[in-house]
């Protein structure tokens, strides 16, 4: 579902220095994996983040996710990519000025899907996430766990094979938290491969998944060990 081959991400710095956000990183995740990406701040998860999810390219190696080349991506190809995924922020994202309803059914309009049975799956959808009464609320009347919960609902509403993380829980308390990883492992159950960066070590300790540690832009079991 996922795979990098010697991926790096280089920035120039002041002096037309480069320094690697992500240095050589390889990695491979199957179809129906869940998987933690941990490290310290600035270690590189929100650079691999955002590769994953073709926000940004490469500077050189080959990232493959759900099929797509991240940096042969082009203006054509990019929408079918964005279907293949569900893309979820640690602040959430969703647009101020829609309802609820819309910021889930938004995915599906994009696609061009109308009318009842548009109308069904976002409610459906909100149902998953025990908030179909709030379908008609706009985002800034709802807790942080409701508008992540949401945002959980509409990066699920089109049924990607993956669903990407970045720091979901990082705006929210521990029992918030549980409730959103949750989520995550149901839609994990149902077939959806996991990817969550994180550094809430206290979540990833109290479930047994796979776990990938990044420190420095390098990836690797034995290259980082947890406090
Ligand atoms: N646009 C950019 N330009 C230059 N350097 C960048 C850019 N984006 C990230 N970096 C650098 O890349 C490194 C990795 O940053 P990244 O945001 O991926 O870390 P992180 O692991 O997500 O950290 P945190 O836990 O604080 O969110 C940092 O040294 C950062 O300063
Ligand atoms: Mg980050």
């Amino acid at each position: 579902m996922i795979s990098f081959s010697h991926v790096y991400k280089t920035y120039r710095g002041n002096e037309g220095r480069a320094s690697h956000a992500l240095r050589d990183v390889s990695l491979e995740i199957q179809k129906g994996e869940f998987v933690f990406l941990t490290g310290p701040s600035g270690a590189g998860k929100t650079t691999l983040f955002r590769l994953m999810s073709a926000f940004d390219r490469p500077s050189s190696g080959v990232a493959s996710v759900a099929g797509y080349e991240i940096a042969q991506l082009t203006a054509a190809t990019l929408p079918h990519f964005r279907r293949r995924i569900g893309v979820v922020f640690q602040d959430f994202k969703l647009l101020r000025d829609r309802t609820v309803f819309e910021n889930v059914a938004l995915p599906l309009d994009i696609r061009g899907d109308t009318g009842s049975s548009l109308q069904r799956r976002v409610m459906d959808g909100l149902d998953g996430v025990g908030l179909a009464h709030k379908a008609d609320e706009f985002p800034e009347s709802l807790s942080g766990g409701e508008q992540q919960r949401v945002a959980i609902a509409r990066a699920l509403i089109h049924k990607p094979g993956l669903l990407i993380a970045d720091e979901p829980t990082g705006n929210l308390d521990p029992e918030l938290s549980a409730e959103i990883m949750n989520l995550f492992e149901r839609a994990n159950a149902q077939g959806t491969t996991v990817f969550v960066a994180t550094h809430d070590h206290a979540m990833v300790k109290s479930r047994a998944k796979r776990v990938l540690k990044i420190h420095a832009g390098q990836m690797g079991e034995g290259l980082w060990v947890s406090p």
